[in-house]
């Protein structure tokens, strides 16, 4: 059906060079879902970071947790209800060339560097604006196949290894600002419940080279509190777990996983990030915190493993890219395959907007 295009990855050098412009994320609606995964357009799921006390076990309550059920597809349903009430609240359609989760950038912005990336999206062309969304079937299929692989080495399943940064999140927040949460709830954070079905949503504008983004994505907490003033930043913090270095080996395997941390910060703009280093059983034993800016310079001066301008150059050009390949309405297929040495882009299906947008928001 129609005609394929094809955006090369390689060769990757053509991405060197000073950074191409970007603006500073700035959040323009926000949403939460609650503990039964209703919406709601407002900041209640929003938490604080509060450190959590030192060793801990994260594999503790994982027979208790309580977790999404993710055979569900949301498409861009949050995302999309939340720009739509806010639209509203403001009387007009907020005009930008692309709407999508902080997630499918991400995988557009590490492409150049990492040798794992794959990805299938569908989109769609809606006054003016490229909606895209993750398909939902075929990630469901590679979760799927990554949870039934046999336990690794150490009896360690892909499921508890998942549980440790969500068990890390519910020993590192508190639901408010710290004034107005009791010392007993503190204090007792290693026996809550942990779950990860409650999320705080960012809805963030921001511009790539020539392209203006709409972009959501989950921030795991506030370090203070959010500014009354909405166009000053805001001290978001990102915590991530990762494996203690030990070896040259897993420095090199870190400075890999910064590329990834790096970039979904930067996207939703996230200023620090804490990281819980633990031992391969799954003891937190030590934090550190690491400013988002620093990362792409502190790579350059260690293994330089990857580039941030690079990045930030091959983000930009997907983006025309896209512009130029999605130009008539139906749904297309954004999809990179393992290993494939290309992007493509063709239509699978020729009317319509597929289940990408919901009728309310085609409607209003
Ligand atoms: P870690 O990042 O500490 O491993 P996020 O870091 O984006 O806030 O995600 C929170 C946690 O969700 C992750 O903590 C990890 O435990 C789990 N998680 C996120 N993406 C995942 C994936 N693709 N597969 C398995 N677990 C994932
Ligand atoms: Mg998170
Ligand atoms: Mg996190």
């Amino acid at each position: 059906m129609g005609s394929r295009s094809e955006f090369p990855v390689q060769p990757i050098q053509r991405f060197a060079g000073k950074s191409a412009p970007i603006k500073r994320p700035e959040e323009i609606t926000c949403f939460s879902y609650d503990v039964n995964r209703e919406f709601r357009w407002d900041e209640s799921s929003l938490q604080y970071y509060w450190p959590p006390s030192l060793p801990a076990d994260l594999s503790a309550g994982f027979d208790t947790f309580n977790k999404w059920d993710d055979s569900t597809d949301e498409h861009l349903d949050g995302l999309v209800k939340a720009l739509m009430l806010h639209e509203k609240s403001i009387g007009e359609r907020l005009k930008t060339d692309f709407v999508t989760w902080r997630g499918m950038m991400t995988r557009f912005m590490t492409a150049p560097f990492d040798q794992f990336n794959s990805f299938d999206m569908n989109a769609t062309l809606f006054q003016g604006t490229i909606f895209i969304e993750e398909d939902h079937p075929s990630k469901f299929e590679d979760k799927k196949e990554q949870s039934n692989r046999p336990p690794n080495r150490n009896g360690l399943s892909q499921d508890i290894m998942s549980f440790w940064g969500y068990k890390f999140e519910s020993l590192a927040l508190i639901p408010d600002i710290w004034d107005n949460v009791s010392r007993d709830f503190i204090e007792s954070r290693e026996e809550h419940i942990v779950d990860n079905i409650q999320q705080y949503c960012s809805v963030v504008y921001t511009q790539i080279g020539d392209a203006s983004l709409v972009l959501g994505g989950e921030v795991d907490a506030v370090w203070d509190r959010k500014p009354d003033d909405k166009t000053l930043p805001i001290n978001w913090v990102e915590l991530k777990t990762s494996e203690e270095i030990q070896s040259e080996r897993d420095h090199i395997k870190f400075e890999r996983k910064l590329l990834k941390f790096w970039v979904q910060s930067f996207l939703i703009g996230c200023p620090k990030i804490i990281v819980g280093f633990r031992s391969k059983s799954g003891q937190l034993q030590r934090l550190q915190e690491i400013q988002t800016q620093s990362i792409p310079g502190t790579v350059k001066r260690g293994k330089a493993s990857w580039n941030g301008n690079m990045c930030v150059n091959f983000a930009a050009e997907v983006l025309e890219f896209l512009k130029k390949s999605i130009t008539s309405e139906g749904v297309w297929r954004i999809s990179r395959k393992k290993g494939d040495p290309n992007i493509s882009v063709y239509k699978i299906e020729e009317t319509g907007t597929g289940q990408i947008l919901r009728d309310d928001f085609i409607e209003w």
